[in-house]
């Protein structure tokens, strides 16, 4: 075991006396943005989901997590099991202690290989004569229990013809049962693209298959895919992954990276595509993965979050949180997601409120809300406070837009623009998940989502509206760790 202690690029090995102890009490200070029944990190900086696997009787929900402070440092896994999304339990973080991952685990994912899990996952290396990255893509296997049994480097370094960016392996089975996995890539003339890997079983060593072929994605001015994920849903295949660079769009792929999806048919390497688009419209979404072993069913979790962004809660040194997991369908080969039935039993009972002007509502901030748009405009006002602050959502009778630009922004969230829209003609239903500094929002059963956080200090439970509208409210149940 080496422990690293190189500034940033410091494991928990290397935590001092108490230290840990004291960014909990940094992170205890945010009276105000801290989630309820969202996953969040206890202390520093988590983003992409990995290593997702439902091991029979539980899911494995790993995280990548810097604990020491809410920046980009030395990554490791969070590790976390659960049966419902409600109850967590702590077990075996994958701490960065080798020297094939000695500037942090960088994501990957799970696959359940007898009764073993094997998590496939980045060591992001730099040599020490001239700082240059070189990427190892690496082999974890953990036991049911979540207890760390072995881990060894697969890949030293990119294929030739790829650049130093190639990771992010996502395992999946082959449609002949074979063990695959897809790494996102960067080409060496700075395109992005995606390879697969196959392996006769987990002792043996990957080889190249080839590239993933996507001749109907725009790939213009694309210069790096991340966290690919290739699965199966009704027969169906889908992939989903996280292009960089992607040109932005009046009404939608308007952040500056984006999680997208391609449905169709996988053809050898040779993905024929019939649907394409960004999965999910808000401020804050991206690195989503899924979780594609459950029976009869596919549930995704996403980092709410992006490369590069800010929050107002880095002060107290806590950044980011995961998505409520989303159960996946195809209607018409498009993907709709809502959260899992889950989340939906453990809420407390429906009560009817009748919204006009302007009304009060206890727990508005941690709650889940619905209502009927039968079509028409709408304008919403959300949580005042004594600063004219407020989170507004409106909808034109084509155009749904959540507006953040009365509330509190980091220099990073302006520079990202303030308002997101998403074209949807036909509004009927719209459900809103509120947990403190985030919304998650799904419009017609989850034909659309728009995921964002928000940030309103000392906030009133306030909503006021342009049109009387018929609410249906209750509260979903705070998430429990041992
Ligand atoms: C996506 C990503 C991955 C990488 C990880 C590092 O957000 O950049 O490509 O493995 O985060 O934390």
């Amino acid at each position: 075991m080496i422990i690293f202690n190189n500034g940033k690029y410091k494991s928990l090995h290397a935590a001092t006396q108490g230290e840990l102890d004291a960014l909990e009490s940094a992170v205890k200070k945010d009276q105000d943005f801290r989630p309820h029944f969202h996953l969040t990190t206890p202390t520093g900086l988590l983003n992409d989901p990995n290593g997702l696997i439902f091991d029979g009787e539980k899911f494995h929900v790993f995280y990548q997590w810097f604990p020491f402070d809410a920046i980009h440092g030395m990554k490791h896994w969070k590790h976390y099991t659960t049966k419902d999304f409600i109850h967590y339990e702590s077990a075996q973080d994958l701490i960065p202690d080798e020297h094939f991952e000695s500037h942090g685990c960088y994501s990957g994912g799970a696959l359940l290989v007898e009764d073993k899990i094997a998590c496939f996952y980045t060591g992001n290396t730099r040599r020490a004569s001239d700082n240059q990255r070189i990427p190892f893509q690496n082999l974890a296997i953990f036991d049911k229990a979540g207890q760390l049994i072995s881990k060894r480097p697969l890949l030293e370094n990119a294929p030739t013809g790829y650049s130093e960016h190639f990771r992010d392996p996502k395992p999946y089975y082959s449609k002949d049962g074979k063990i695959r996995f897809v790494c996102g890539a960067q080409r060496e003339n700075f395109t992005g693209t995606a390879v697969i890997f196959e392996m006769a079983n987990l002792n043996d060593t990957p080889r190249i298959i080839g590239e993933l072929a996507i001749p109907a994605f725009d790939n213009h001015g694309v210069f790096m895919w991340e966290c690919p994920d290739l699965l199966n849903i009704g027969g169906k295949d889908v992939f989903i992954w996280s292009p960089q660079g992607k040109q932005r769009e009046a009404h939608q792929f308007q952040n500056n990276y984006h999680a997208t999806y391609a449905v169709g048919e996988l053809d050898h390497q040779t993905f024929n595509a019939e649907q394409i688009a960004e999965l999910d419209q808000g401020f804050d979404f991206y690195a989503p993965q899924t979780i594609a072993n459950v029976a009869d069913r596919t549930i995704l979790l996403a980092w709410i979050g992006l490369p590069d962004l800010t929050y107002p809660t880095d002060e107290f040194k806590w950044h980011s949180m995961l998505t409520l997991p989303r159960e996946l369908r195809l209607v018409q080969n498009k993907l709709y997601q809502q959260p899992v039935q889950e989340i939906y039993q453990n809420l407390t009972a429906l009560q009817t409120i009748q919204l006009e002007e302007q009304v009060e509502i206890a727990h508005l901030d941690t709650s889940y809300i619905k209502f009927n748009a039968n079509n028409a405009a709408f304008h919403l006002a959300f949580f005042h406070n004594e600063q004219g602050e407020k989170l507004t959502l409106s909808y034109d009778g084509k155009l749904l837009y959540l507006d953040r630009s009365h509330t509190a922004q980091t220099v990073w969230m302006q520079k990202f623009g303030r308002q997101r829209y998403c074209e949807i003609e036909n509004l009927e239903q719209v459900e809103i998940f509120f947990d403190r500094s985030v919304c998650e929002i799904f419009l017609n059963g989850g034909e659309k989502a728009m995921t964002s956080r928000f940030f309103i200090r000392q906030r009133k439970n306030i909503v006021k509206t342009d049109r009387t509208l018929q609410l249906e409210i209750a509260q979903p149940k705070a998430i429990e760790i041992k």
